[in-house]
């Protein structure tokens, strides 16, 4: 008996040694951890229970039946995150470049459904090299297999990709349907085809840094939805991440201990808005004094800054924010930042993750690059998010609630459950220099004539009064007192019920 289980132990430390200790040391070399350091970073400690760890591919060709290492390139399993289950796998580049096998895909497949049947998350690390080449047609297969479940764990199950070294070919597209994207500055990267292809095809010259570098994945194609400085930072981060998301799309909220009083009086957030209503203010302020122990999780920090998303908590609880960003084009909704929000709020409506919104919007950026880049339907998205999601809602205007924006931010008209606004709030169709030029023109330029009437509009629309006497503000609030009125509606919003009518799915404007 006593050999059989030397045996296994020695089975296990060739394993573990994964491509061999020259790779790992090239591994280390480039600032990267390995497969095994990563998922230990991760999880609690001792938590992590491997499976496949003995899987070897089946290929043959290209002497490939001389080569095989146990693992096959990917390491998976389960853990805990602060006592929570969740799955992971981690490419091991140290094998095979970390390339897709039939066998590896297998691995992956297995635990993505493991992870669907028992409700909880599951999270991938890439380092790999896309499909095994020497596989073939079976790697493309395996690919289609890990796709596909992509696809239905979507929306039951929160999905996350860390990209922390090489991410090419087959391995973009996975990560893509996931939920959340981030990446390790300067060691990883993402594209469908690299330097070599592309100087190919279109004869551009470009690294990898800048084909698919963290900076251009979070800034300009906002594949990513975050950068880390490195891998160990990235794991910590996603700790955090994972302990502010629902196991899946029927579990609760987690809750955990907070000592910030609910009721807690912000009294600077008084003078917050500058009297100059052109001048700008940073609305994470608000966001930070509004959440719990101003612990908030941003979502595409550097993408679309104009407007702000990510979790944070209230009384404990998680909450999702979306806010305009008056620091940033005034806060204005283009398509990116439409298309950033969209996407937030319907992460957070699946997961039944209460939304809050801040509004300080002056509308729709006019403009034909706007116009010809798709404003229209990218609008539409987050006002499509926003009407059908029915978590709990919660709007807050600060400041200017303009035209279709106003709309579109959360109001009444959308299901907002709770709409209160600021006493600084405007609410209108358009700014009154616009609206006045507009509906009085017939004064020619009289420069007296024209001043009195923007006094008329600011007096008569520039506040939040014409859209309280309506109703479509429940009640205008002191700034002060902006986290208790959130914190007693989310708890009054604990038990609400709404569900859209019947469909097979929707046809959001994509
Ligand atoms: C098999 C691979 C591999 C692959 C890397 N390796 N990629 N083996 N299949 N796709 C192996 C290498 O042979 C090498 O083995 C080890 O991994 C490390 O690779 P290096 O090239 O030495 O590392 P580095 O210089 O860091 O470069 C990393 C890399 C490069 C940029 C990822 O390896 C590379 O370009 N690989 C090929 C990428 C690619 O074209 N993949 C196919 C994409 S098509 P040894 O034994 O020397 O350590 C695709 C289609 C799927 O994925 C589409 C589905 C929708």
């Amino acid at each position: 008996m006593k050999h059989i289980l030397e045996e296994l132990e020695a089975r296990r430390a060739g394993a573990r040694l994964g491509g061999g200790e020259k790779r790992i040391a090239a591994q280390h070399a480039k600032s990267k951890l390995t497969a095994r350091e990563r998922i230990e970073i991760l999880l609690d400690e001792g938590s992590f229970e491997e499976f496949g760890m003995f899987v070897q591919h089946r290929a043959i060709d290209f002497g490939m039946e001389k080569t095989k290492i146990a693992g096959d390139g990917v390491v998976t399993g389960w853990g805990t995150v602060n006592g929570r289950p969740i799955f992971v796998f981690a490419k091991d580049f140290t094998v095979f470049g970390g390339s897709l096998s039939e066998a590896h895909a297998e691995k992956i497949t297995k635990l993505q459904d493991m992870a669907l049947k028992n409700g909880a998350p599951i999270i991938g690390l890439f380092d790999a090299g896309g499909a095994r080449i020497q596989e073939g047609v079976a790697a493309l297969g395996g690919y289609g297999e890990v796709f596909q479940r992509n696809v239905l764990a979507s929306g039951v199950i929160p999905q996350i990709s860390v990209i922390m070294g090489p991410c090419a070919g087959g391995d973009v597209y996975s990560p893509a349907m996931t939920d959340f994207i981030f990446m390790v500055r300067h060691s990883s990267y993402m594209f469908v085809t690299g330097p070599d292809v592309v100087k190919t095809v279109t004869n551009e010259t470009v690294t990898a840094e800048e084909l698919g570098g963290a900076s251009v994945h979070t800034t300009r194609s906002s594949i990513a939805d975050g950068a880390y400085d490195n891998d160990v930072e990235a794991l910590v981060a996603m700790r955090r991440l994972v302990d502010l998301l629902p196991m899946n799309n029927r579990a609760p909220l987690p809750e955990i201990e907070t000592d910030d009083p609910a009721d807690r009086i912000e009294m600077s957030l008084d003078t917050l808005v500058p009297d100059n209503a052109n001048k700008p203010y940073d609305i994470k302020e608000l966001i930070l004094k509004v959440v719990d122990e101003a612990d908030f999780f941003e979502i595409q920090a550097a993408f679309a800054k104009n407007i702000v998303t990510g979790l944070g908590r209230i009384e404990g609880r998680t909450v999702g924010f979306v806010a305009n960003q008056p620091m940033v084009l005034a806060g204005v909704l283009d398509s990116d930042a439409s298309r950033k929000a969209a996407r937030f709020v319907r992460f957070c409506d699946a997961f039944s993750i209460p939304l809050v919104t801040f509004v300080d919007v002056p509308g729709f950026l006019p403009g034909t690059a706007q116009e010809y880049g798709g404003l229209i339907k990218h609008g539409a998205k987050l006002l499509f998010a926003y009407g059908e999601a029915t978590v709990p809602k919660i709007t807050v205007i600060t400041r200017k609630a303009y035209g279709g924006a106003y709309d579109v931010m959360a109001s009444k008209h959308l299901r907002g459950d709770i709409n209160y606004a600021w006493p600084s709030a405007q609410i209108a169709v358009m700014g009154a220099k616009g609206a006045v030029e507009i509906i009085f023109r017939a004064t020619n330029g009289d420069a007296d004539a024209l001043a009195a009437r923007t006094r008329e509009y600011e007096d008569r629309f520039l506040s939040p009064f014409v859209a309280a006497e309506r109703g479509y503000i429940d009640e205008v609030i002191m700034p002060h007192s902006t986290r208790r009125r959130i914190a007693a509606a989310l708890r009054l919003l604990r038990g609400k019920s709404l569900e859209n009518p019947w469909k097979k799915h929707d046809n959001i404007p994509l």
